[in-house]
């Protein structure tokens, strides 16, 4: 059996996705700026839920990457599913990212509950400075919306790197993004699961 099927991960998953699904959600976000908008949202897990979770953890047993690199952690429901992969793939880390300091710190308890700690950094802060220069061959984007094509530049993508990106439904804030990873010229090929674009850079 796998990691995430077992304990501690197993219960406290399916506790966390229980709390995130019972969460009110404050009713105006202000959008002008996202600094503000998620600051905003500080209580909010705003999670990725159990069928994307169980995604990730598939891409990343299989693609078996070095490091994986997350833009927006929140309470980190997305990094335990990817560190359990980390953990059953037997080498690599995670790198994540979160400005909410409170949301930093919950997600750091999180991990070490689920046993994962040890696999795991998560950096405070904004992620276009957390982030910049990190060699990822596994790549989560669900941070802020009109960030995604920012971070994507910041980054040394390895040739072969997998990119998943949550929410592409909000295309006026993801125009460009998608514009760009479904452009061969630009090295990848994309295609869309639901809500999330799967890019892989070739
Ligand atoms: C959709 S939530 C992430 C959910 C998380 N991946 C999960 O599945 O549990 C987005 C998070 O990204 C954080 N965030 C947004 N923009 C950010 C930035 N520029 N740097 C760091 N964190 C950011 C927000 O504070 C928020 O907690």
């Amino acid at each position: 059996m796998n990691t995430l099927f077992q304990s501690p991960v197993a219960p406290l998953l399916e506790r966390l996705h229980r709390e995130a699904e019972g969460q009110q959600f404050p009713g105006f976000v202000p959008t002008s700026d996202y600094r503000e908008t998620y600051q905003h949202l500080g209580q909010c897990f705003l999670a990725v839920d159990p069928d994307l979770g169980r995604l990730l953890y598939t891409l990343v047993r299989t693609r078996k990457p070095q490091l994986v690199v997350e833009f927006g952690t929140s309470f980190g429901l997305s990094t335990i599913y990817l560190a359990a992969a980390v953990r059953d793939n037997g080498f690599g880390r995670v790198i994540g990212s979160e400005f909410v300091e409170a949301k930093a710190a919950q997600a750091a308890r999180n991990l070490k509950e689920a046993g994962l700690a040890d696999l795991v950094e998560i950096r405070s802060g904004d992620a276009l400075q957390t982030l910049a220069g990190l060699q990822p061959d596994f790549l989560l984007l669900d941070g802020a919306k009109n960030l995604y094509l920012p971070i994507l530049r910041l980054l040394g993508l390895q040739p072969g790197a997998l990119v998943l990106a949550d929410n592409i439904n909000m295309r006026d804030l993801l125009g460009d993004y998608l514009e760009h990873v479904r452009n061969p010229a630009n090295g990848f090929t994309s295609t869309t699961l639901g809500e999330a674009e799967l890019s892989a850079y070739l």
